[in-house]
């Protein structure tokens, strides 16, 4: 979105952060746009309404009713007013009021009666970010608003109660640049093909090898790159998740389907593939067609395996995608980092996204994850947080590798 000229209502909601939206603000301002701010209650507590109406040049609006707007109907007109409603900082309150549709003051109700472009900048304490509520608060955002929201941060770090994690407001810069022509992440026109959950391997028809991956990763990666306004593609093994209308999802069961698909997906040409399916490494070389029977059996049977084909490894072996950015997991229980160095280099990948599985706190099957980023150039951890959250961080990281990878071809 171009800032020149263009018609933003700043929503400031409660929270310390509330101080930083004053230089947010200026900048926006300063950039071209025409700014009219709507403060909650909880923003006055935080910082006085004179300070936005300085740096805006414009009244500000705290209240739902309002006796100066013509036909006492301030919230529509600000509504049609705006090109973008812009909610910084959104609280993790602000952001379940809107997610559930309130109307019971000036911001909220402006959210629901507008048909102008959202942006959102959260901003919390950790804990309360990676609160699945507050994550399925965002999520009824994605799926409710669609390509007319987007999510800008958090940023992680250390937070104003002394926490340290996901759930900072993102600087006023960035969140001008988030927003702005130039890098908005909606403007994000990757094709994006991602393997999410496990794989099955049949031995007979009521039978299977597999793993307790749920799918939740690759998922939340999908609706994270969805969000920004990619192109997705995710070939999904078995899981029971939904995923919103707009992501081109393929089901499959076995290695050797998700295999086909990704390869056809491939060939079709890809930005950016992400495996983060935990595919089975072997199959049984034989699939009885029938029940197998314990009475045919001894005490002991033998299942002979044989090796599933490494689909990110064939992949990245294809010339026609050599300016794709090739993206692997690795779910270790130990030497994470050296395992995870070893499958970059084996598997030819750009980056190998590391969690240690070892920790039931994250990895398979949880709502949350920590992972370290690893790269020829080195590794990067990124701390605990949801898995939403993670993806969405992981959505800004992937996409400057591949401007990176592709500025350096
Ligand atoms: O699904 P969740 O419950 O949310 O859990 C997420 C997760 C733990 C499954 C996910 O974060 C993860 O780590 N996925 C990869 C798990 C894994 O099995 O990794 P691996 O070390 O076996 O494989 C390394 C990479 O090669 C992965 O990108 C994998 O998708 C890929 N691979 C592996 C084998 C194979 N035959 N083909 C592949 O493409």
């Amino acid at each position: 979105m171009a800032l020149q000229d263009c018609n933003i209502v700043l929503g400031v909601s409660g929270g310390i952060a509330a101080y930083k939206s004053a230089d947010l603000c200026r900048q926006l301002k300063k950039n071209g746009a025409k700014v009219r701010v709507v403060m909650t209650q909880g923003a006055c507590a935080f910082i006085q309404p004179l300070t936005f109406q300085a740096l805006s040049g414009e009244p500000v609006s705290t209240a739902l009713l309002d006796e100066d707007a013509e036909a006492g109907m301030g919230h529509i007109e600000l509504a049609k007013w705006a090109d973008l409603i812009l909610i910084a900082p959104a609280s993790a309150n602000c952001i379940a009021r809107i997610a559930n549709g309130f109307a019971d003051d000036l911001l909220t109700t402006l959210v629901l009666a507008t048909e102008a472009q959202i942006a959102i900048a959260p901003a919390m304490n950790q804990v309360m970010w990676a609160n699945p509520i507050t994550q399925k608060n965002l999520q009824n955002l994605i799926e409710s608003y669609e390509q007319r929201l987007q999510i800008v941060g958090p940023a992680s770090g250390e937070q104003a109660c002394g926490d340290v994690g996901f759930g900072r407001m993102m600087e006023p810069s960035d969140i001008v640049a988030a927003i702005s022509q130039e890098s908005t992440p909606r403007e994000c026109k990757y094709r994006v093909v991602i393997t999410a959950g496990p794989t099955r391997e049949a031995i007979d028809p009521v039978r299977y090898i597999s793993n307790h991956s749920s799918g939740k990763m690759g998922y939340a990666l999908a609706e994270a790159f969805h969000a920004v306004g990619a192109d997705v593609c995710l070939i999904s093994g078995p899981v029971n998740l939904s995923c919103s209308s707009g992501i081109e999802r393929i089901d499959v069961t076995s290695a050797e389907q998700m295999y086909e698909q990704a390869m056809r997906q491939a060939r079709t040409g890809l930005d950016v593939f992400i495996g983060s399916a935990a595919v089975a490494d072997y199959r049984p070389i034989d699939v009885s067609e029938q029940k197998m029977k314990k009475t045919d059996f001894g005490d002991n049977i033998q299942v002979e395996l044989t090796q599933n084909p490494d689909i990110i490894a064939n992949v990245s072996a294809m010339r026609e995608i050599s300016q794709s950015l090739i993206v692997g997991f690795a779910a270790e229980t130990n030497d994470v980092i050296q395992y995870a160095k070893s499958k970059l280099k084996r598997k030819s990948l750009d980056v190998v996204i590391a969690n240690d599985v070892s920790n039931q706190e994250i990895g398979f099957n949880s709502d949350n994850n920590e992972v370290t980023l690893v790269t020829v150039d080195g590794e990067e951890l990124l701390p605990l947080t949801s898995k939403a959250s993670l993806a969405q961080e992981l959505v800004t990281r992937l996409s400057e590798k591949l401007n990176q990878k592709r500025k350096s071809k």
